[in-house]
Protein backbone atom coordinates (compact mmCIF):
# COMPACT_ATOMS: atom_id res chain seq x y z
CA UNK A 1 0.00 0.00 0.00
CA UNK A 2 1.08 3.49 -1.30
CA UNK A 3 0.18 6.56 0.86
CA UNK A 4 0.35 10.07 -0.98
CA UNK A 5 -1.00 13.44 -0.34
CA UNK A 6 -2.80 13.79 -3.56
CA UNK A 7 -6.38 13.80 -1.62
CA UNK A 8 -8.82 15.98 0.42
CA UNK A 9 -11.56 14.61 2.51
CA UNK A 10 -14.89 14.90 2.91
CA UNK A 11 -18.61 13.02 4.21
CA UNK A 12 -19.71 11.01 6.81
CA UNK A 13 -18.16 8.48 9.24
CA UNK A 14 -19.45 6.01 11.87
CA UNK A 15 -16.49 4.77 13.66
CA UNK A 16 -16.10 1.08 15.39
CA UNK A 17 -17.12 0.81 18.74
CA UNK A 18 -14.92 1.39 21.36
CA UNK A 19 -12.58 -0.93 22.49
CA UNK A 20 -12.60 -0.33 26.26
CA UNK A 21 -16.36 -0.72 25.99
CA UNK A 22 -16.25 -3.35 24.56
CA UNK A 23 -13.68 -6.05 26.47
CA UNK A 24 -15.93 -4.98 29.55
CA UNK A 25 -19.20 -5.52 27.80
CA UNK A 26 -17.76 -9.23 27.49
CA UNK A 27 -16.72 -9.81 30.50
CA UNK A 28 -19.55 -8.45 32.55
CA UNK A 29 -21.93 -10.16 30.51
CA UNK A 30 -20.26 -13.93 31.16
CA UNK A 31 -20.14 -12.98 34.56
CA UNK A 32 -23.44 -12.08 35.13
CA UNK A 33 -27.34 -14.04 35.05
CA UNK A 34 -28.80 -14.62 31.84
CA UNK A 35 -28.86 -12.40 28.63
CA UNK A 36 -26.38 -9.81 27.67
CA UNK A 37 -26.55 -8.25 23.87
CA UNK A 38 -24.11 -5.94 22.73
CA UNK A 39 -24.79 -4.06 19.41
CA UNK A 40 -22.08 -2.28 17.54
CA UNK A 41 -19.52 -4.81 19.14
CA UNK A 42 -15.67 -3.56 18.18
CA UNK A 43 -14.62 -6.43 15.75
CA UNK A 44 -11.25 -5.86 16.46
CA UNK A 45 -8.69 -8.52 17.28
CA UNK A 46 -8.53 -7.78 20.66
CA UNK A 47 -11.99 -7.92 21.61
CA UNK A 48 -12.29 -11.08 19.65
CA UNK A 49 -9.55 -12.61 22.07
CA UNK A 50 -11.52 -11.54 25.04
CA UNK A 51 -14.35 -13.25 23.71
CA UNK A 52 -12.83 -16.48 22.86
CA UNK A 53 -11.07 -16.52 26.52
CA UNK A 54 -14.32 -16.57 28.15
CA UNK A 55 -15.54 -19.30 25.46
CA UNK A 56 -12.55 -21.20 27.01
CA UNK A 57 -14.05 -21.20 30.38
CA UNK A 58 -17.52 -22.32 28.68
CA UNK A 59 -19.58 -19.13 28.52
CA UNK A 60 -22.25 -19.55 25.55
CA UNK A 61 -21.06 -16.18 23.37
CA UNK A 62 -22.50 -15.89 19.69
CA UNK A 63 -21.38 -12.98 17.62
CA UNK A 64 -23.52 -12.57 14.75
CA UNK A 65 -21.13 -10.14 12.91
CA UNK A 66 -23.92 -6.84 14.27
CA UNK A 67 -25.33 -8.31 17.63
CA UNK A 68 -23.39 -10.13 20.37
CA UNK A 69 -25.26 -12.69 22.72
CA UNK A 70 -24.04 -14.08 25.79
CA UNK A 71 -25.84 -16.49 28.44
CA UNK A 72 -23.82 -15.35 31.49
CA UNK A 73 -23.52 -17.74 34.28
CA UNK A 74 -23.28 -15.62 37.01
CA UNK A 75 -20.37 -14.72 39.43
CA UNK A 76 -19.44 -18.07 40.05
CA UNK A 77 -20.68 -19.71 36.73
CA UNK A 78 -16.91 -19.77 35.15
CA UNK A 79 -15.62 -23.02 34.17
CA UNK A 80 -11.74 -23.95 34.24
CA UNK A 81 -10.62 -23.21 30.67
CA UNK A 82 -9.70 -26.05 28.44
CA UNK A 83 -6.06 -24.89 27.80
CA UNK A 84 -4.01 -21.86 27.59
CA UNK A 85 -5.77 -18.54 27.41
CA UNK A 86 -4.60 -16.72 24.45
CA UNK A 87 -4.86 -13.27 24.85
CA UNK A 88 -3.35 -12.31 21.61
CA UNK A 89 -1.89 -8.49 21.28
CA UNK A 90 -4.76 -7.27 23.75
CA UNK A 91 -3.11 -6.10 27.03
CA UNK A 92 -7.08 -4.95 28.64
CA UNK A 93 -7.63 -8.62 28.00
CA UNK A 94 -4.45 -10.08 30.02
CA UNK A 95 -5.14 -7.25 33.10
CA UNK A 96 -9.07 -7.02 32.93
CA UNK A 97 -9.60 -11.39 33.37
CA UNK A 98 -6.55 -11.92 35.55
CA UNK A 99 -8.77 -9.91 38.28
CA UNK A 100 -11.71 -12.02 37.49
CA UNK A 101 -9.41 -15.47 37.48
CA UNK A 102 -8.07 -14.20 40.72
CA UNK A 103 -11.41 -15.33 42.50
CA UNK A 104 -12.13 -18.28 40.70
CA UNK A 105 -11.96 -22.05 42.46
CA UNK A 106 -9.23 -23.00 39.56
CA UNK A 107 -5.95 -22.10 37.77
CA UNK A 108 -5.97 -20.77 34.55
CA UNK A 109 -2.79 -19.91 32.67
CA UNK A 110 -2.74 -16.99 29.61
CA UNK A 111 -0.41 -16.46 27.23
CA UNK A 112 0.07 -14.12 24.13
CA UNK A 113 2.05 -12.44 21.23
CA UNK A 114 5.36 -11.23 21.35
CA UNK A 115 4.53 -7.35 22.56
CA UNK A 116 2.08 -8.88 25.40
CA UNK A 117 5.14 -11.26 26.47
CA UNK A 118 7.29 -7.80 27.18
CA UNK A 119 4.78 -5.94 28.84
CA UNK A 120 4.52 -5.33 32.89
CA UNK A 121 2.14 -7.14 34.63
CA UNK A 122 3.55 -7.34 37.90
CA UNK A 123 1.22 -3.91 38.36
CA UNK A 124 -1.77 -6.37 38.64
CA UNK A 125 0.22 -9.27 40.18
CA UNK A 126 0.98 -7.14 43.43
CA UNK A 127 -2.32 -5.60 44.25
CA UNK A 128 -4.37 -9.21 43.41
CA UNK A 129 -1.53 -11.01 45.57
CA UNK A 130 -2.22 -8.61 48.22
CA UNK A 131 -5.96 -9.95 48.31
CA UNK A 132 -4.78 -13.71 48.15
CA UNK A 133 -4.46 -14.67 44.72
CA UNK A 134 -0.75 -16.71 43.24
CA UNK A 135 0.75 -15.17 39.42
CA UNK A 136 3.58 -17.27 38.32
CA UNK A 137 5.42 -16.43 35.75
CA UNK A 138 7.22 -18.54 32.94
CA UNK A 139 10.34 -18.93 30.40
CA UNK A 140 8.28 -17.97 26.91
CA UNK A 141 11.00 -20.15 25.31
CA UNK A 142 10.36 -23.29 26.93
CA UNK A 143 5.80 -22.60 27.51
CA UNK A 144 3.91 -24.27 27.76
CA UNK A 145 6.27 -28.19 27.74
CA UNK A 146 8.75 -27.04 29.81
CA UNK A 147 7.13 -24.87 32.85
CA UNK A 148 10.49 -22.71 34.41
CA UNK A 149 9.66 -20.33 36.70
CA UNK A 150 10.88 -16.60 36.17
CA UNK A 151 10.60 -13.63 38.08
CA UNK A 152 9.95 -11.55 34.60
CA UNK A 153 6.43 -10.29 35.48
CA UNK A 154 5.47 -10.90 32.47
CA UNK A 155 3.17 -13.07 30.15
CA UNK A 156 3.37 -16.34 30.04
CA UNK A 157 1.85 -16.87 33.14
CA UNK A 158 -0.80 -18.62 35.65
CA UNK A 159 -3.03 -17.44 38.19
CA UNK A 160 -4.20 -19.40 41.24
CA UNK A 161 -7.05 -18.22 41.94
CA UNK A 162 -7.90 -18.22 45.74
CA UNK A 163 -10.37 -16.86 48.28
CA UNK A 164 -10.09 -13.06 48.10
CA UNK A 165 -10.41 -10.36 50.72
CA UNK A 166 -10.62 -6.99 49.74
CA UNK A 167 -8.24 -4.08 50.18
CA UNK A 168 -7.42 -0.49 49.77
CA UNK A 169 -4.86 -0.16 46.84
CA UNK A 170 -2.62 2.49 46.23
CA UNK A 171 -2.13 2.13 42.87
CA UNK A 172 1.19 3.81 41.97
CA UNK A 173 0.20 4.60 38.15
CA UNK A 174 -3.22 5.96 36.73
CA UNK A 175 -4.06 2.32 34.88
CA UNK A 176 -7.91 1.53 34.45
CA UNK A 177 -6.34 -1.20 33.68
CA UNK A 178 -4.85 -2.03 36.79
CA UNK A 179 -8.02 -0.22 38.62
CA UNK A 180 -10.48 -2.54 36.92
CA UNK A 181 -8.46 -6.00 37.81
CA UNK A 182 -8.61 -5.08 41.13
CA UNK A 183 -12.41 -3.80 41.19
CA UNK A 184 -13.13 -6.95 39.37
CA UNK A 185 -11.42 -9.00 41.94
CA UNK A 186 -12.91 -7.14 44.55
CA UNK A 187 -16.62 -8.84 43.64
CA UNK A 188 -15.27 -11.69 44.47
CA UNK A 189 -13.37 -10.70 47.77
CA UNK A 190 -14.63 -10.88 51.34
CA UNK A 191 -15.30 -7.08 52.65
CA UNK A 192 -14.79 -3.94 50.59
CA UNK A 193 -12.31 -3.22 47.53
CA UNK A 194 -11.19 0.59 46.81
CA UNK A 195 -8.36 1.68 44.81
CA UNK A 196 -6.87 5.18 44.57
CA UNK A 197 -4.95 6.43 41.80
CA UNK A 198 -2.71 9.22 41.52
CA UNK A 199 -4.83 10.72 38.34
CA UNK A 200 -8.20 9.64 37.54
CA UNK A 201 -8.17 7.06 34.13
CA UNK A 202 -11.12 5.96 32.06
CA UNK A 203 -14.35 4.85 34.26
CA UNK A 204 -15.85 2.49 31.55
CA UNK A 205 -15.43 -0.41 34.33
CA UNK A 206 -17.28 1.81 37.22
CA UNK A 207 -19.80 2.79 35.02
CA UNK A 208 -20.71 -0.90 33.47
CA UNK A 209 -20.10 -2.63 36.56
CA UNK A 210 -22.91 -0.28 38.27
CA UNK A 211 -25.41 -0.82 35.54
CA UNK A 212 -25.27 -4.29 35.66
CA UNK A 213 -25.81 -4.23 39.16
CA UNK A 214 -22.73 -4.14 41.24
CA UNK A 215 -22.82 -1.87 43.84
CA UNK A 216 -20.04 0.82 42.92
CA UNK A 217 -19.25 4.09 43.83
CA UNK A 218 -16.37 7.02 42.81
CA UNK A 219 -15.17 9.90 44.60
CA UNK A 220 -12.49 11.68 43.00
CA UNK A 221 -9.49 9.41 42.33
CA UNK A 222 -11.14 6.83 44.17
CA UNK A 223 -13.62 3.57 43.01
CA UNK A 224 -14.93 1.21 45.71
CA UNK A 225 -16.91 -2.22 45.24
CA UNK A 226 -18.63 -4.59 47.38
CA UNK A 227 -18.65 -7.42 47.06
CA UNK A 228 -20.89 -10.64 45.48
CA UNK A 229 -23.73 -8.24 43.86
CA UNK A 230 -25.78 -10.20 41.70
CA UNK A 231 -25.65 -8.85 38.43
CA UNK A 232 -28.14 -9.21 35.76
CA UNK A 233 -27.85 -9.35 31.85
CA UNK A 234 -28.12 -6.26 29.86
CA UNK A 235 -28.50 -4.86 26.82
CA UNK A 236 -25.55 -2.54 25.85
CA UNK A 237 -25.00 -0.65 23.26
CA UNK A 238 -21.18 0.54 22.47
CA UNK A 239 -20.54 3.87 21.06
CA UNK A 240 -17.59 4.73 18.78
CA UNK A 241 -14.37 4.77 19.79
CA UNK A 242 -12.99 8.34 20.35
CA UNK A 243 -9.57 6.51 20.33
CA UNK A 244 -10.75 5.63 16.67
CA UNK A 245 -11.96 8.92 15.67
CA UNK A 246 -9.09 10.48 16.34
CA UNK A 247 -7.32 9.48 13.31
CA UNK A 248 -10.14 11.31 11.31
CA UNK A 249 -9.86 14.53 13.53
CA UNK A 250 -6.38 14.69 12.93
CA UNK A 251 -7.54 13.83 8.99
CA UNK A 252 -9.86 16.64 8.65
CA UNK A 253 -7.90 19.22 10.75
CA UNK A 254 -4.53 18.71 9.02
CA UNK A 255 -5.75 18.04 5.08
CA UNK A 256 -6.67 21.09 3.11
CA UNK A 257 -10.16 21.37 1.79
CA UNK A 258 -11.42 19.36 4.07
CA UNK A 259 -14.70 18.51 6.34
CA UNK A 260 -15.56 15.32 8.09
CA UNK A 261 -18.50 14.57 10.38
CA UNK A 262 -17.63 11.85 12.38
CA UNK A 263 -20.95 10.40 14.06
CA UNK A 264 -21.90 8.67 17.35
CA UNK A 265 -18.34 9.03 19.61
CA UNK A 266 -18.21 7.96 22.99
CA UNK A 267 -16.82 11.75 24.91
CA UNK A 268 -16.69 10.40 28.63
CA UNK A 269 -14.72 13.09 30.02
CA UNK A 270 -12.44 10.84 31.18
CA UNK A 271 -11.55 9.82 27.54
CA UNK A 272 -11.71 13.07 25.91
CA UNK A 273 -8.78 14.95 25.94
CA UNK A 274 -7.64 14.56 21.93
CA UNK A 275 -10.85 16.73 22.03
CA UNK A 276 -9.55 19.41 24.58
CA UNK A 277 -6.05 18.56 23.17
CA UNK A 278 -6.91 19.52 19.18
CA UNK A 279 -9.30 22.70 20.55
CA UNK A 280 -6.00 24.31 22.81
CA UNK A 281 -4.06 23.44 19.48
CA UNK A 282 -6.45 25.83 17.37
CA UNK A 283 -8.36 23.01 15.85
CA UNK A 284 -12.03 23.74 14.00
CA UNK A 285 -14.03 21.23 15.69
CA UNK A 286 -17.12 21.18 17.32
CA UNK A 287 -19.66 18.67 19.01
CA UNK A 288 -23.33 17.87 18.04
CA UNK A 289 -26.22 15.99 18.96
CA UNK A 290 -24.60 15.46 22.70
CA UNK A 291 -26.59 12.95 24.25
CA UNK A 292 -26.26 9.85 26.75
CA UNK A 293 -26.31 5.70 24.97
CA UNK A 294 -26.15 3.07 28.34
CA UNK A 295 -24.95 5.03 30.57
CA UNK A 296 -22.10 6.80 28.18
CA UNK A 297 -22.08 10.06 27.17
CA UNK A 298 -21.75 10.25 23.06
CA UNK A 299 -21.68 12.89 20.57
CA UNK A 300 -21.17 14.03 16.89
CA UNK A 301 -17.92 15.01 15.84
CA UNK A 302 -17.33 18.27 12.94
CA UNK A 303 -13.89 18.91 12.04
CA UNK A 304 -12.57 21.34 9.05
CA UNK A 305 -9.02 22.14 7.75
CA UNK A 306 -7.62 24.41 10.20
CA UNK A 307 -4.05 25.53 11.31
CA UNK A 308 -2.96 24.29 13.72
CA UNK A 309 -0.24 25.79 16.60
CA UNK A 310 1.86 23.69 19.50
CA UNK A 311 0.40 23.22 22.69
CA UNK A 312 1.38 21.46 26.08
CA UNK A 313 -0.02 18.20 27.11
CA UNK A 314 0.78 16.90 30.74
CA UNK A 315 -0.79 16.00 33.92
CA UNK A 316 -4.11 14.72 34.23
CA UNK A 317 -4.57 15.23 31.13
CA UNK A 318 -2.46 12.49 30.00
CA UNK A 319 -4.87 9.36 30.82
CA UNK A 320 -7.74 11.14 29.27
CA UNK A 321 -5.81 10.65 25.37
CA UNK A 322 -3.09 8.52 26.26
CA UNK A 323 -3.85 6.21 22.94
CA UNK A 324 -4.51 9.41 21.27
CA UNK A 325 -0.59 10.28 21.71
CA UNK A 326 1.02 8.93 18.68
CA UNK A 327 -1.70 11.16 16.70
CA UNK A 328 -1.45 14.14 18.81
CA UNK A 329 2.47 13.98 17.80
CA UNK A 330 1.73 13.57 14.65
CA UNK A 331 -0.44 16.69 14.72
CA UNK A 332 2.16 18.64 16.28
CA UNK A 333 4.88 17.78 13.54
CA UNK A 334 2.65 19.75 11.18
CA UNK A 335 1.63 22.24 13.72
CA UNK A 336 3.32 25.72 13.81
CA UNK A 337 5.77 26.18 16.84
CA UNK A 338 6.40 23.80 19.58
CA UNK A 339 4.25 20.80 21.89
CA UNK A 340 5.57 19.04 24.71
CA UNK A 341 4.40 16.15 26.04
CA UNK A 342 4.92 15.17 29.47
CA UNK A 343 4.03 12.62 32.25
CA UNK A 344 3.46 10.24 29.84
CA UNK A 345 6.34 7.53 30.93
CA UNK A 346 2.86 4.49 30.40
CA UNK A 347 4.29 5.03 26.67
CA UNK A 348 6.96 3.22 27.05
CA UNK A 349 5.03 -0.01 27.88
CA UNK A 350 2.27 0.39 25.29
CA UNK A 351 2.08 -2.10 22.39
CA UNK A 352 5.28 -0.85 21.61
CA UNK A 353 7.73 1.58 22.55
CA UNK A 354 5.67 4.68 21.55
CA UNK A 355 8.47 7.08 22.86
CA UNK A 356 10.93 5.73 20.60
CA UNK A 357 8.61 4.24 18.14
CA UNK A 358 7.09 8.04 17.45
CA UNK A 359 10.27 9.49 17.48
CA UNK A 360 12.00 7.03 14.86
CA UNK A 361 9.29 7.26 12.38
CA UNK A 362 8.50 11.09 13.15
CA UNK A 363 12.45 11.81 12.71
CA UNK A 364 12.47 9.60 9.17
CA UNK A 365 9.55 11.57 7.75
CA UNK A 366 11.90 14.62 8.57
CA UNK A 367 10.37 16.32 11.39
CA UNK A 368 12.01 17.70 14.40
CA UNK A 369 11.21 15.10 17.66
CA UNK A 370 13.28 15.16 21.13
CA UNK A 371 12.43 12.15 23.23
CA UNK A 372 12.37 12.23 26.66
CA UNK A 373 12.07 9.85 29.61
CA UNK A 374 8.03 10.74 30.05
CA UNK A 375 7.34 12.07 26.89
CA UNK A 376 8.63 14.31 24.06
CA UNK A 377 9.07 17.73 22.19
CA UNK A 378 7.96 18.05 18.92
CA UNK A 379 9.33 21.38 16.84
CA UNK A 380 6.70 21.64 14.47
CA UNK A 381 6.18 23.25 10.76
CA UNK A 382 9.24 21.51 9.28
CA UNK A 383 8.67 20.19 5.85
CA UNK A 384 7.51 16.03 6.29
CA UNK A 385 8.13 13.97 3.01
CA UNK A 386 6.89 10.43 2.79
CA UNK A 387 9.35 7.81 3.63
CA UNK A 388 8.88 3.38 5.28
CA UNK A 389 7.65 3.41 8.10
CA UNK A 390 8.49 1.09 10.65
CA UNK A 391 5.24 0.12 12.37
CA UNK A 392 6.64 -2.30 15.66
CA UNK A 393 3.31 -4.17 14.78
CA UNK A 394 1.92 -1.32 16.89
CA UNK A 395 -1.92 -0.78 15.34
CA UNK A 396 -2.19 2.87 16.67
CA UNK A 397 1.83 3.75 15.03
CA UNK A 398 0.02 2.05 11.71
CA UNK A 399 -2.91 4.68 11.83
CA UNK A 400 -1.42 7.52 13.10
CA UNK A 401 1.50 7.76 10.25
CA UNK A 402 -0.73 6.49 7.78
CA UNK A 403 -2.86 9.95 8.55
CA UNK A 404 0.90 11.69 8.63
CA UNK A 405 1.69 9.95 5.00
CA UNK A 406 -1.56 11.45 4.02
CA UNK A 407 -0.03 15.08 4.40
CA UNK A 408 3.31 14.92 3.51
CA UNK A 409 4.33 14.67 -0.14
CA UNK A 410 6.48 11.64 -1.70
CA UNK A 411 5.36 8.39 -0.87
CA UNK A 412 4.50 6.77 2.48
CA UNK A 413 4.93 2.74 3.08
CA UNK A 414 4.01 0.76 5.78
CA UNK A 415 6.37 -2.23 6.91
CA UNK A 416 3.21 -3.76 7.94
CA UNK A 417 -0.48 -2.06 8.01
CA UNK A 418 -2.51 -4.93 8.68
CA UNK A 419 -2.01 -4.17 12.55
CA UNK A 420 -4.68 -1.73 12.17
CA UNK A 421 -6.68 -4.71 12.64
CA UNK A 422 -6.51 -4.62 16.25
CA UNK A 423 -8.66 -1.75 17.32
CA UNK A 424 -9.93 -0.82 13.64
CA UNK A 425 -10.19 -3.22 10.99
CA UNK A 426 -12.11 -1.08 8.51
CA UNK A 427 -9.76 1.95 8.65
CA UNK A 428 -8.49 1.71 5.11
CA UNK A 429 -11.70 1.54 3.72
CA UNK A 430 -13.19 4.30 5.63
CA UNK A 431 -10.02 6.51 5.12
CA UNK A 432 -11.11 5.33 0.64
CA UNK A 433 -14.70 6.39 1.48
CA UNK A 434 -14.03 9.94 2.32
CA UNK A 435 -11.53 10.54 -0.13
CA UNK A 436 -12.17 12.57 -3.47
C1 LIG B 1 -7.52 0.60 28.57
C2 LIG B 1 -6.76 1.38 29.37
C3 LIG B 1 -5.53 2.04 28.92
C4 LIG B 1 -5.42 2.08 27.40
C5 LIG B 1 -5.81 0.79 26.77
C6 LIG B 1 -7.22 0.40 27.15
C7 LIG B 1 -8.72 -0.03 29.15
O1 LIG B 1 -4.43 1.34 29.42
O2 LIG B 1 -4.12 2.46 27.00
O3 LIG B 1 -5.72 0.88 25.36
O4 LIG B 1 -9.60 -0.49 28.38
O5 LIG B 1 -8.84 -0.08 30.38
P1 LIG B 1 -3.89 1.67 30.90
O6 LIG B 1 -5.07 1.76 31.75
O7 LIG B 1 -3.00 0.57 31.32
O8 LIG B 1 -3.19 2.98 30.74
Amino acid sequence: MIITDKYSFHGELLVPGDKSISHRSIMFGAISNGLTTVSNFLQGADCLSTIACFRKMGIAIENSGKQIYIQGKGLHGLAAPAGILDVGNSGTTTRLISGILAGQPFESSLDGDASIRRRPMKRIFTPLSQMGAEFESWNPDTFPYSLQATDSGCAPFTVRGRHLHGIHYQSPVASAQVKSAVLLAGLYAEGETSVTEPVLSRNHTELMLSGFGAKVTSDGRTATVKPQPKLEGQDVHVPGDISSAAYFIALGLLTPHSEILIKNVGVNPTRDGMIQAALAMGGNLTLLNEHTVSGEPVADILVKSSSLHGTVISGEMIPTLIDEIPILAVMAAFAEGTTVIRDAKELKVKESDRIAVISENLTAMGGSITPTDDGMSIEGGKPLHGTQIQTHLDHRIAMAFTIAGLNAPGETTLDDERCAAISYPSFYDDILALAD
